[in-house]
């Protein structure tokens, strides 16, 4: 028979290539018994399913920046507080990850922080400035820099394992994606000290003292892979590298510069075998090195089409993505066109997440994101059904 949808089309090569076991669950030893991977209530949701191949009865979606300003709620939560007094505050926290997943009906939630809070957390001077993006008091430009960049202590911290922790709780059977930002895209905000297009201050660096370059990747690394970690058994289902920037790199300079450091952060974590996810914005020449870093999923932005990026791959692998965010404020047959364009797209896929191909913009109109998110779960659905395909025949 055809098989119509991706994920059953591509299992069985998926399998092999990814070591997944016969229809018994992956070990997670590593993690504690109350885990919700552990424990069956997100093991088998569409989202974790998807990650290691297997066939679902619809597409799983979420969205990057799913929490945040679109929402007339987080708006209003937001109010009076930092950005990072908000994320080192448990209640907030957490209400401002569930609003999308009640809003929205999406198939994850992601964890509400930011990229630079395990630097806060170790003592770096950031805030982050609205409108504009992390801002680093006195940024990172030579070796005596890196005295700044103590291991991450768990006590600094426990505002956010705790939000994890009841997060997990609260959402029950929907999955909780943990995220770091990856060691180049953390550098260039500590390098340029605020966001840069052009990041030459972190380039030059990169050049000129490799010696400091790789240290500082390296103390990096480290610093967000215990951050991972930390959320994983806190209770995340699986967690994402934002490697946002990577895209201003040569291919050349990320295999050599970057994605050594990119690898040690998922290799750190591999022990605890949950799902990874790794993203990067305009990063369409670097996928096949990027796949070498080891996650189990790749995120791809909306510049290469998912069949096209699928080719770039050494083996098949699920792919996240990826509509563009600017789409959503088309008209809406356009919207769905694309959204529909997208699904087609991922068919043959070992596996397909729907995402954006980066974050929400903070003016979308919440109600497009529901309707995607209606879309595709109803249109894969559909497909799924007639493509004949049950569970039970695998
Ligand atoms: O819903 C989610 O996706 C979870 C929340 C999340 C935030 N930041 C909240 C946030 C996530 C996953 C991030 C990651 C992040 N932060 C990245 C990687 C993802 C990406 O977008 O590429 C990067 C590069 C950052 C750094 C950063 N922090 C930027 C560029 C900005 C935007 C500045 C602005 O005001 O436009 C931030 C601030 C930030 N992080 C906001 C939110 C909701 C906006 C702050 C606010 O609401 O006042």
């Amino acid at each position: 028979m055809e098989l119509e949808t991706g994920a059953a089309r591509g299992q069985t090569e998926m399998q092999a290539a990814v070591g997944a076991d016969s229809g018994l669950a992956p070990t997670r030893q590593l993690l504690p018994s109350g885990h919700p991977l552990v424990d069956g209530r997100t093991a088998t949701s569409p989202l974790i399913q998807t990650t290691l191949g297997k066939p679902v009865p619809h597409t799983p979606v979420w969205f990057m920046r799913q929490a945040g300003r679109s929402l007339p709620e987080y708006r209003k939560l937001r109010a009076g507080h930092t950005m990072l007094e908000t994320c080192f505050d448990t209640d907030l926290t957490v209400e401002i990850t569930m609003q999308p997943v009640r809003r929205h009906n999406v198939d994850a939630a992601i964890f509400f922080s930011d990229i630079v809070v395990p630097m806060k957390a170790i003592g770096v001077d950031v805030e982050i400035e609205p409108g504009v993006g992390p801002v680093i008091a006195t940024p990172f430009r030579s070796a005596s820099d890196l005295d700044r960049l103590p291991d991450l202590d768990p006590g600094n911290v426990a505002s956010i394992a705790a939000a994890v922790t009841a997060l997990a709780t609260e959402l029950g059977h929907t999955p909780l994606i943990g995220f770091a930002g990856a060691p180049f895209t953390v550098a260039s905000y500590l390098v340029e000290g605020r966001p840069s297009r052009d990041h030459v201050h972190t380039k030059a660096l990169m050049l000129s003292d490799p010696t400091t370059w790789n240290r500082l990747l390296d103390r990096i690394a480290t610093i967000c892979a215990a951050f991972l970690r930390m959320q994983i058994l806190a209770g995340a289902s699986a967690v994402q590298l934002f490697d946002s920037w990577a895209g201003a790199l040569s291919p050349q300079d990320y295999a050599r510069n970057v994605l050594p450091h990119s690898k040690k952060v998922f290799d750190a974590i591999a022990d605890l075998n949950v799902p990874t996810i790794h993203f990067g914005v305009g990063t369409g020449e670097l996928l096949a090195d990027m796949e070498k870093a080891g996650s189990s999923v790749m995120g791809i932005d909306f510049r290469v089409p998912l069949n096209v990026a699928a080719t770039r791959f050494t083996r098949p692998l699920p792919l996240q993505g990826n509509l563009d965010p600017a789409v959503l404020f088309a008209d809406s047959s356009s919207v769905d066109a694309a959204v529909l364009r997208i699904l087609d797209d991922a068919r043959g896929l070992p596996g397909h997440i729907f995402n954006l191909g980066h974050g929400v913009p903070p003016d979308t109109d919440p109600d497009v994101l529901t309707r995607v998110v209606e879309l595709v779960h109803s249109e894969s659905a559909r497909r799924f059904a007639q493509s004949g395909y049950t569970a039970t025949q695998n």
